[in-house]
């Protein structure tokens, strides 16, 4: 379904200076697939998800949607079949809500791409974030969180075929993340999903593919990597920082939120 072949970016900074965030990276994503994007702070995964949302373009290599190289020029041709099929759920969802209200925001999709049902959807979807008592309230009303809910209940309204999302967990307490991935399993979709919390990547797919130095470090069982010390490391996923335990200091390698 996609593929992502020796892909290159590089961001140019205000003094006109380059700054290569990904370097010959490739990949593919087959149909129904979960894949977790894992990387230090840095690595590129928003990047990364913004090239597979083709708000970017890579200036080498090329990124391939079910046969059809996405470029500028030819993006133009497939543009609303492509945003109907795609959905991307930012790393910050404030980013993404620009409507008055909640249920403008929700609707919003629907609308663009004609369903005839866009109340209905609305209300439906609302009902099952939760979310049906903000619908009347600007979206910088509500916390991070809610937000979080309003953003993904506005890509989701429309049926995406194709979820990218950047973080989606971050903003979310427990209770609300463990709904999140029930919501998740019941999805139809092929996805590619970042994060930084090891110990719920499981959750949100088998497969890994680990970013290091604009590269894939590790493309593969997410298992595997998670008990492996040394992909870890290399991953630079393993940290050092000082522990005080009754008046001792050390420091020694760990993770914070998973068990080895
Ligand atoms: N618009 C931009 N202009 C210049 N540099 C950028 C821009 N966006 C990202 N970068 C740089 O590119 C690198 C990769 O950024 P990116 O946001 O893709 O990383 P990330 O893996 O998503 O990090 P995080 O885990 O912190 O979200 C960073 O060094 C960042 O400073
Ligand atoms: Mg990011």
């Amino acid at each position: 379904m996609i593929e992502l072949k020796d892909v290159c970016y590089r961001y140019r900074d205000f003094q006109g200076r380059e700054h290569e965030v990904l370097k010959d990276l490739s990949f593919t994503v087959s149909k129904g697939e979960r894949i977790v994007l894992l990387g230090i702070n840095g690595s590129g995964k928003s990047t990364l998800l913004k090239i597979l949302d083709a708000l970017i373009y890579p200036q080498k290599g090329s990124y391939i949607y079910k046969g059809k190289k996405i470029t500028k020029r030819e993006f133009k041709k497939i543009a609303p079949l492509f945003r109907k099929e795609v959905a991307f759920l930012m790393q910050d969802p404030s980013a993404m809500l620009f409507n008055p209200t909640v249920y403008e925001e929700i609707a919003f999709g629907p609308r663009e791409f004609g369903f005839d049902d866009v109340e209905e959807r609305v209300y439906e979807i609302a009902e099952k974030f939760g979310i049906k008592r903000y619908l009347e309230k600007p979206p910088h009303y509500l916390s991070g969180g809610e937000r979080q809910k309003v953003a993904l209940a506005a890509i989701l309204a429309t049926e995406p075929e194709f979820l990218l999302m950047d973080e989606p967990s971050s903003n979310l307490d427990p209770p609300t993340t463990g709904w999140l991935i029930d919501l998740l399993q019941e999805l139809e979709v092929t996805m590619v999903v970042s994060t930084h919390n090891l110990s719920l990547a499981p959750e949100f797919g088998e497969r890994v593919v680990v970013l290091g130095e604009g590269r894939v470090v590790y493309d593969g069982d997410l298992e595997r990597f998670l008990g492996d010390f040394e992909l870890l490391k290399r991953a630079r996923f393993l940290h050092k920082h000082k522990h005080a335990h009754k008046g001792i200091t050390h420091s020694h390698y760990h993770l914070h939120d998973w068990d080895l």
